[in-house]
């Protein structure tokens, strides 16, 4: 009887301890791991145009991001999903539910009823299994148009090499503030979360 008493205690100070683990709550941790990850990416990617030019950038929008994601879904115990209607990268296009979102977004920022910042999160069930999905827009900058402008934003050699490499491009032609897409960050649940 004592030990059945002695750990219940224990379990029961176990769960007291990951319930005030700030990993629990799932808004708290989509919005540290989607705050690392653009802060990790936009000084890498900084660093990389204005040591090395944007030709070589383009290296750390299509390789180190993936690095950068995994290292960071590992440690938050999240998924990260950059997505958008107009993909650089058609592994980057978005599944029926998250293009219901983009275009809800598209939608609201045009009619003024959305700031371009808004973020919007929500449980979905997703292949049966509870998730809570973090929604963290994303609008263009200066700096974006490099790679992502009109003709006379994009320096000829980076264009040459996105072409080459992403022959299906639709993320070209955008202009400062345009809404772009989603940084999308799947946390996990349990049932009754
Ligand atoms: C040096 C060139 C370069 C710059 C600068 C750049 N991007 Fe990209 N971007 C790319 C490449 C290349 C990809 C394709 C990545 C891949 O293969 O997944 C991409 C993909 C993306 C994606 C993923 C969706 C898709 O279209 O495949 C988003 C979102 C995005 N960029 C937003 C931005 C934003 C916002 C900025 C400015 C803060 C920016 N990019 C600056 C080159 C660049």
């Amino acid at each position: 009887m004592k030990k059945i008493t002695i750990l219940a205690v224990i379990v029961f100070a176990a769960t007291a301890i990951l319930a005030t683990n700030p990993a629990d709550d799932p808004k708290e941790t989509a919005k540290q791991a989607v705050g690392d990850l653009m802060k990790t990416m936009m000084g890498v990617l900084m660093q990389t145009m204005s040591a090395e030019g944007p030709a070589e950038a383009i290296g750390v929008c299509a390789d180190t991001a993936y690095i950068i994601k995994a290292d960071i879904e590992e440690r938050y115990g999240v998924k990260i999903k950059r997505t958008t209607l107009k993909p650089r990268n058609p592994n980057n296009a978005p599944n029926a539910y998250e293009k219901e979102v983009l275009e809800m977004y598209a939608e609201e920022i045009e009619a003024g009823t959305m700031e371009k910042d808004e973020i919007f999160y929500e449980r979905v069930k997703e292949n049966g299994e509870l998730t809570f999905k973090y929604f963290r827009p994303m609008s263009m900058m200066g700096a974006c148009l490099t790679c992502h402008g009109d003709a006379e934003a994009v320096p000829e050699d980076v264009a040459a090499k996105i072409a080459e490499r992403y022959p299906e491009d639709q993320a070209m032609g955008y202009h400062e503030g345009e809404f772009r897409g989603a940084i999308v960050i799947t946390v996990p649940m349990e049932e009754g979360e």
